[in-house]
């Protein structure tokens, strides 16, 4: 089974998107010029696993910004093709975390990067995340699309490092405890 792995920005609030799913929070400016180790993060991984909400997301990007496989899970897309850009590079399904994960596993994968919201939580309730980076936006946005949610019990994780970035984007990263 591979390792899951979260790299993700939110505000000082918890939320990955506003409400109608946008960013303009997120990425600013005054980041431009800080290296939140990103590039560094995805070289390490072997495919990329996201809800529908994220692919959606991403599909409005100018360009499709993966060299990685990646795995929509989405009860809607499941059993339909990708559009023709997409073709070899995203695939859609329905599964469960764990089976998500035995998926990539048998076409190779060791390390899984593990994305949106919705998502996230679904796989940290499942026990299938390692690690976390959560870069947090010193910025609230009081109502969005939560990073976290409702938890059959409780997830402690160890503080492994907090870098602070001039832009005042605090990012933490913990791992998971067994
Ligand atoms: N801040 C960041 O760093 C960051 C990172 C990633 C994404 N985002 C933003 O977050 C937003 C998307 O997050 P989100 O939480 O709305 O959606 P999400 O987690 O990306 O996708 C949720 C969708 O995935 C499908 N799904 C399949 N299996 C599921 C399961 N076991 N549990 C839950 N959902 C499952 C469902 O779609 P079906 O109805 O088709 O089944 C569900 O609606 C976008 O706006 C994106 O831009 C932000």
């Amino acid at each position: 089974m591979p390792t899951g792995h979260v790299f993700i920005g939110t505000s000082l609030d918890g939320f990955v998107a506003r409400t109608d799913g946008s960013l303009d929070w997120l990425i600013l400016p005054e980041h431009k010029d800080e290296d939140h180790g990103y590039a560094a993060f995805i070289q390490d991984i072997d495919a990329i696993v996201m809800g529908r909400g994220s692919y959606e997301a991403v599909l409005a990007f100018d360009a499709w910004p993966y060299d990685k496989p990646v795995l929509v899970l989405s009860r809607q897309l499941a059993g339909t093709e990708p559009p023709d850009a997409l073709r070899g590079k995203v695939s859609f399904a329905d599964l469960t975390p764990s089976a998500a994960m035995e998926h990539l596993g048998r076409k190779g994968a060791t390390r899984v990067y593990v994305d949106g919201g919705q998502i996230v939580q679904a796989f940290l309730r499942d026990g299938l995340i390692a690690d976390m980076v959560i870069s947090r936006v010193p910025v609230l946005i009081g109502e969005g699309r939560s990073l976290f949610g409702p938890l059959a019990r409780d997830v402690k994780l160890r503080h492994e490092r907090t870098v602070t970035f001039p832009s005042g984007l605090v990012q933490s990263h913990y791992s998971l405890r067994a």
